[in-house]
């Protein structure tokens, strides 16, 4: 494994990267460095406890979140920060070498606490990784950029985006940042366009957006070693028969599901979460296209 292109064949030798924004940079030939210190924020959320014991071996792995993880183990360092706090987000960054950025408010709120921990968050942790030399971020975006699409469409990266809501526009929002830190300080950027994180199928339309865990797994860990990615925006699902998402870029990250929702189609046939016809129903955003829907905002009213 020689993530970020390392063609060094020597003992200690040195890989000199020639980065699209002119700058150049060096890395350690990974044949003998040690396994790579990746940051993982939103560790101690579904995703995040899925990476955290996935990747465990893999990489090193620093764990951050506003929350220690329930079960955190003698072996794994946890370093607290809040997202909205730059100073923390920066200590937290010491010694990464890569990041995969899961933290933040994972369903529709209110703007403000969407932009605070979301788009303020997201900036956050590039430019301390940027402070830091980190060359790599794998980013959790959401099939919410494009949940307007109509399921009787193959949504690629490429077309525009169609963003369902305030935490939709927060995933674009944290794109467009990871473009910018590319195009400006060559950090590699992965947004990895999450659909549906799930043990199993739950519904109809799980058979079109399901991540398996262990898909997710090996997902982001191709993210952060595939070799010289640049920017890329994929599809965050398992290799659905039904998928309403292409998948560009699969390849140059080397990704190759292990499964498929439609193993669930008998569990899962005819439950679906709104009334044929719905905007619930025609929408890949499902029910955070109703114009009506305020996820999180209903449960923490304005103070
Ligand atoms: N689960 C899915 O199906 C899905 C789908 C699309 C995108 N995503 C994205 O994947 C990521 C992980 O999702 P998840 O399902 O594990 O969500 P989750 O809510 O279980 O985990 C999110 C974690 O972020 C942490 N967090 C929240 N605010 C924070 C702050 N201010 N500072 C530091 N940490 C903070 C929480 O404590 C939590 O542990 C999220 O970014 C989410 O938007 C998930």
């Amino acid at each position: 494994m020689f993530p970020y292109g390392c063609r060094c064949s020597q003992r200690g030798g040195i890989d000199i990267q020639v980065w699209r924004s002119g700058a150049a940079r060096y890395s350690e030939c990974m044949t003998t460095t040690p396994p790579l210190r990746v940051l993982l924020t939103g560790a101690s959320g579904e995703v995040g406890t899925a990476l955290r014991h996935g990747l465990h071996g893999t990489f090193d792995l620093i764990l951050t979140d506003l929350n220690p993880p329930a079960d955190l183990q003698a072996h794994e360092t946890y370093r607290q920060a809040d997202l909205q706090d730059p100073e923390q987000v920066r200590a937290a960054m010491a010694g990464a070498q890569a990041v995969i950025h899961l933290g933040g408010i994972a369903n529709e709120h209110r703007y403000d606490r969407i932009r605070a921990v979301n788009i303020d968050g997201t900036q956050h942790v590039l430019q301390a990784a940027h402070e830091h030399g980190v060359t790599r971020v794998a980013f959790a975006s959401s099939i919410h950029t494009v949940g307007y699409y109509p399921r009787s469409e193959q949504v690629s990266p490429d077309m525009p985006v169609r963003p369902d809501t305030f935490y939709g526009v927060s995933k674009v929002a944290g794109e467009a940042l990871g473009r910018m830190y590319w195009e400006r300080h060559g950090l590699e950027f992965v947004s990895v366009r999450i659909c549906s994180f799930l043990q199993r199928p739950e519904y109809e339309r799980n058979l079109s957006t399901w991540l398996s865990p262990r898909d997710a797994v090996q997902l982001f860990r191709q993210a952060i070693t595939a070799p010289r990615v640049g920017y890329l925006t994929v599809a965050g699902i398992s290799g659905n028969t039904r998928a309403w998402m292409t998948r560009d870029g699969w390849d140059t990250l080397g990704y190759v599901p292990e499964d498929d929702a439609e193993t669930y189609l008998q569990a899962v046939q005819g439950r679906t979460q709104g009334a044929q016809g719905s905007r619930t129903e025609s929408n890949q955003g499902g029910v955070f296209t109703e114009p009506d829907y305020v996820g999180l905002a209903a449960t923490e009213p304005r103070s």
